[in-house]
């Protein structure tokens, strides 16, 4: 990994289960080091041409513990916001001689386009609906630590899959460890596509048959930002695709319930839901650290 992680696509097996065992490692215990030297004298810049809370801190974070200089770079706080070119930025950025980059841009393909630009190892944070690898790592280091095993696990992705890169990059690791994937969102979110590409999942319009038995109910926003016009009414979407206590009962006694964030309480997810011991947004949050550490460790050590 040492020109980056750009997806998760082209990651084999071995690869995704490396980094997250080495998560692992980086989880806080009681006793543990809060700061390592592992990259001590490297600079990561984090470069954010979309908003991010979780994503851009928990980078920064990760980098700081592994003993890193790290800058954050977003466009409404840059020149972006004054006109710059995308060429002229990188270019900017790479006279300053950073060691890796984490980009987040809302183009699909722009880390790609960085990658081969400027020569440098790119770490993506999310390139428009394609793919957000670090999400999908975090997400599987947070089922993995609830003692499930990937592998037959059924796994009910719900909401707006078209325009989701969570949903992407979760698909294609999923599918590696040969879990059971079920996608389900209304028909206008539902990209048939990714059932061609990834062979064993299954699409579904109706939010109780994906959740049937299911051991993981992941949550998605519906990304507003990325639809040009309105695919559906906004005011029935809580009732057809909004998660409620009652819904957990179809679901596997243990199933866990998560969400990238940030959650819309009472658009995608009910409060009852989100803040319910079956709840592990706040698990995957803390995962993101770990996991971004060991991300940034194999890309700048190898
Ligand atoms: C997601 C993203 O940006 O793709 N959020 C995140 O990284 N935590 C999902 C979203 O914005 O809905």
């Amino acid at each position: 990994m040492h020109d980056g992680l750009l997806g998760i696509e082209n990651l084999n097996r071995g690869d995704v289960q490396s980094i997250l065992d080495r998560a692992r490692d980086f989880q806080p215990r009681p006793g543990g080091p809060a700061k390592l030297d592992l990259l001590r004298g490297r600079m990561v810049v984090n470069l954010f041409f979309e908003a991010s809370t979780r994503t851009r801190t928990s980078f920064e974070i990760a980098a700081k513990r592994l003993g890193a200089d790290t800058i954050s770079i977003t466009a409404q706080g840059s020149s972006v916001s004054k006109g710059e070119s995308l060429v002229d930025t990188l270019n900017t950025l790479a006279a300053m001689r950073p060691d890796a980059i984490v980009m987040r841009h809302y183009a699909s393909g722009a880390p790609h386009f960085l990658q081969r630009y400027l020569g440098k190892p790119i770490i993506n944070a999310g390139d428009g609906t394609h793919e957000h690898p670090t999400q999908a790592l975090l997400d599987a280091r947070t089922i993995l630590d609830r003692g499930a095993s990937l592998e037959k696990l059924r796994v009910a992705i719900i909401g707006d899959i078209e325009h989701s890169r969570v949903a992407r990059s979760n698909v294609y690791l999923l599918s590696k460890f040969g879990a059971d994937i079920v996608l389900c969102g209304p028909a206008s979110l539902l990209p048939k596509e990714l059932k061609e590409i990834t062979p064993g999942i299954t699409l579904t319009t109706d939010m109780r048959e994906a959740i049937r038995d299911a051991d993981v109910i992941m949550m998605l926003r519906v990304q507003l930002e990325r639809q040009n016009d309105s695919p559906f009414p906004s005011d029935e979407y809580y009732s057809f695709y909004g998660l409620r206590l009652e819904h957990l009962e179809l679901a596997k006694p243990n199933v866990i319930v998560m969400h990238p964030g940030p959650i819309n309480r009472g658009r995608e997810i009910s409060s009852e839901v989100a803040d319910s011991q079956r709840s592990v947004i706040l698990n995957q949050v803390e995962n993101g650290i770990a996991v971004r550490m060991a991300v940034l460790e194999k890309v700048l050590c190898g």
